[in-house]
């Protein structure tokens, strides 16, 4: 009984209202609460960024001051925390690690589990978005085989994050402003994107009244498939085992061949369908994070380069509105960076974490909250009698 639609894929289902970010996938339009994304990758930094996403304005000075001061203060993971990592195997990827470690978060922070109590919803997610680089950042130590580096509260954000991953004890290592700047866009460029896969599932795993660790722990494991977040990876290792710019019409004609399941990865989007403004950014700060550097003719730019090109030559793509997206330029910043391609997603949950958090704390303080539960349509047999065995 009852009427209902059928929208595998939501492709046109709105789950929810929300006031936090807007997408205009015709006009290629983002903007974070009323603030379109490429004034904020060039105006703004990443903790402000996070602020407005959290509270719905711009802090005043004092305001971000204090908010610094909160998040800086809750970047060290309890001591035990370690064992988790160190139970993993070397080679786990740091997304499986991730998973793990921000569910056990749980175990830990007994006094911000209560979603009912709006200040433990606040300590929550000041904690999430505070020890993410930590857990990122371990996990990586961890599968380099380095000791764990601690948080440094006298860096910034984005610093700190370099600090703990790139820092190893005897040896003095100096941040990069350069590659902190590129960090910090990387992080506000990712910090939300509305119902996207996993902030809905971070959505649905809330609306039971799951914990607020539980759920974003439900988020990073979603977003590591690599037709969300984990493209940014796959994107390079393509880039990669293209080679060269020679390579490219083979890889095209394999992405068009209707009979094989391979995509270009960093191309496509479910709503973009004009172009993603975060690729637009991201590629300028490729080409200014390589050339500040002093990296010229880096092979895995100029395949990309060569590769979008081509794709927007062929009426493949143009026909069915495949653009690059925000996956595509990011991997070879990382890269340049130092990163190995299996940090690519853990520095995107990272990022993600405040969207994810700012979508579960608005939802929570929805009065018609309702437990989140899709129907189905059923193709299979009608009722029929049970068969003993010996009859089969
Ligand atoms: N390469 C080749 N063909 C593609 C691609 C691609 N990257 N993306 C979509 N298509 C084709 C697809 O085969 C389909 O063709 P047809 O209509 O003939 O069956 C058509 O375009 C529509 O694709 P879809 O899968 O129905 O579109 P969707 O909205 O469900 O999927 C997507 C969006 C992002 C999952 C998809 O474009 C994709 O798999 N892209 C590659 C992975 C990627 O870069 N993901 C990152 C997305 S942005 C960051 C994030 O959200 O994490």
């Amino acid at each position: 009984a009852g009427v209902f639609t059928y929208d595998p894929g939501f492709t046109s289902t709105a789950s929810c209202d929300s006031t936090i970010t807007f997408i205009d996938g015709d006009k290629g339009e983002l903007l974070h609460r009323g603030y379109p994304i490429d004034q904020l990758a060039g105006k703004s930094h990443f903790l402000e960024v996070c602020y407005l996403l959290l509270y719905g304005e711009l802090p005043s000075a004092a305001q971000l001051e204090d908010f610094e001061y909160r998040v800086t203060n809750h970047t060290m993971l309890h001591e035990q925390m370690q064992y988790f990592f160190r139970g993993f195997r070397r080679d786990a990827h740091p997304m499986a690690i991730m998973v793990g470690v921000v569910g056990a978060m749980a175990a830990f922070y007994h006094d911000s589990t209560d979603i009912s109590d709006p200040w433990q919803r606040e300590v929550a997610s000041i904690r999430l978005i505070a020890k993410m680089p930590t857990i990122a950042a371990w996990a990586y130590k961890y599968s380099v085989g380095q000791p764990f580096v601690y948080p440094r509260n006298d860096l910034t954000y984005a610093e700190n994050f370099l600090h703990m991953c790139f820092a190893v004890p005897a040896e003095e290592y100096k941040v990069n402003p350069i590659l902190a700047r590129a960090m910090d866009r990387i992080f506000m460029l990712h910090a939300d994107h509305e119902q996207n896969a996993s902030t809905s599932t971070v959505r649905l795993a809330s609306s039971s009244g799951a914990n607020p660790f539980a759920c974003i722990a439900a988020g990073v494991a979603c977003l590591w498939g690599p037709a969300h977040g984990g493209a940014n990876q796959a994107c390079l290792e393509m880039l990669r085992e293209i080679g060269s710019p020679d390579r490219i019409p083979e890889f095209i004609e394999r992405a068009k061949d209707k009979n094989d399941s391979y995509r270009l990865m960093g191309f496509g989007h479910r709503v973009y369908k004009n172009f993603d403004p975060r690729a637009t950014v991201m590629k300028q700060s490729a080409d200014e994070v390589l050339s500040l550097l002093g990296v010229e003719n880096n092979p895995v730019l100029a395949t990309a380069k060569a590769l979008e090109e081509a794709a927007l030559a062929d009426s493949y793509f143009t026909d069915k509105k495949l653009f690059p997206n925000v996956d595509f330029y990011s991997g070879i910043i990382l890269e340049a960076v130092g990163f190995p391609t299996s940090m690519f997603t853990p520095i995107f949950a990272l990022s993600r974490t405040v969207g994810w958090v700012s979508q579960w704390k608005e939802q929570l303080a929805d009065p018609q909250l309702k437990i989140g539960r899709p129907r189905q349509l059923y193709l299979g047999e009608t009722q029929r009698d049970y068969v003993n065995i010996e009859d089969r």
